[in-house]
């Protein structure tokens, strides 16, 4: 299912714009998309000296958010006026595209991230989409309650790779989704099939979780989510 993924590449035609960064233009469902990112292996220039910076590097392969991008096309799933949060959105590419499909988004990811993110959003929001999108800060585990709980769908696209950071995305979506929240993740499995099960075990105790699309050559799953019970009382903020 869904195997020709790169078909998104319609017109990927990478520039080297600056030492650092380059930019590549997509054609997603028939939207042309720029998006800069650092070039593979190329340090971001960080205010924040964390571990965030190795995972800033490795924001260089989004072809977990192209996975469901494709996924979204195959599905015929578009957002009209549904409110979207994409947590950990890296370039933003995802969730730039969602804004084009009618989604009123919110895109957030680590404060060192959103520069980037807002680069990429000017470079392909038209002023007229401008005022559905927000780009926010937000750690898991920490910003999640300076955010609403009615969102429509929640989007993540390989953000579940550490085992410390399962808790935090599972207190982060309990406080996000209300029983009506439909949430996708994209995971690329060879990244820790063991760590990748686990935390999409652990989701399952408070989300029905299923796996709904696999891209086998990329060893790309696509879960889909929602809330088993509206328990506000079980959160565990
Ligand atoms: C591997 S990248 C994926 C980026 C993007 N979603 C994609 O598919 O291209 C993981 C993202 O999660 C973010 N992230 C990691 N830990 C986080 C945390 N504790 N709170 C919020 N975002 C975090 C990173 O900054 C990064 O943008």
């Amino acid at each position: 299912m869904g195997e020709d993924l790169m078909r998104l590449h319609l017109v990927s035609d990478a520039q080297f714009c600056s030492p650092n960064l380059r930019k590549e233009r997509f054609g997603l469902l028939g939207v042309g998309l720029f998006v800069k990112q650092p070039k593979a292996g190329a340090k971001l220039h960080l205010r924040q000296k964390t571990d965030h910076q190795q995972v800033s590097e490795m924001c260089c392969f989004i072809s977990k958010a192209l996975a469901l991008c494709q996924y979204f096309e195959t599905e015929g799933i578009r957002f009209p006026d549904m409110k979207v949060i994409e947590l950990g959105a890296g370039t933003g590419i995802l969730s730039i595209l969602v804004a084009l499909l009618g989604g009123d988004v919110t895109i957030t990811d680590q404060p060192a991230l959103l520069r980037q993110i807002e680069r990429n959003v000017s470079f392909n929001i038209p002023s007229s989409f401008k005022p559905r999108v927000k780009v926010r800060a937000l750690c898991w585990g920490r910003d999640h309650t300076l955010f609403p709980s009615d969102y429509d769908y929640i989007l993540g696209s390989d953000i579940m790779y550490f085992y410390e950071t399962i808790p935090l995305i599972l207190q982060t979506l309990l406080h996000l989704s209300n029983e009506n929240t439909v949430v996708y993740f994209a995971s690329r499995m060879a990244y820790g099939q063991k760590m990748i099960g686990y935390g999409y075990v652990i989701m399952s105790r408070y989300f029905k979780t299923e796996l709904v699309c696999r891209y086998e050559v990329k060893d790309i799953n696509v879960y889909r989510m929602v809330r088993k019970t509206p328990t506000p009382g079980d959160l565990i903020e």
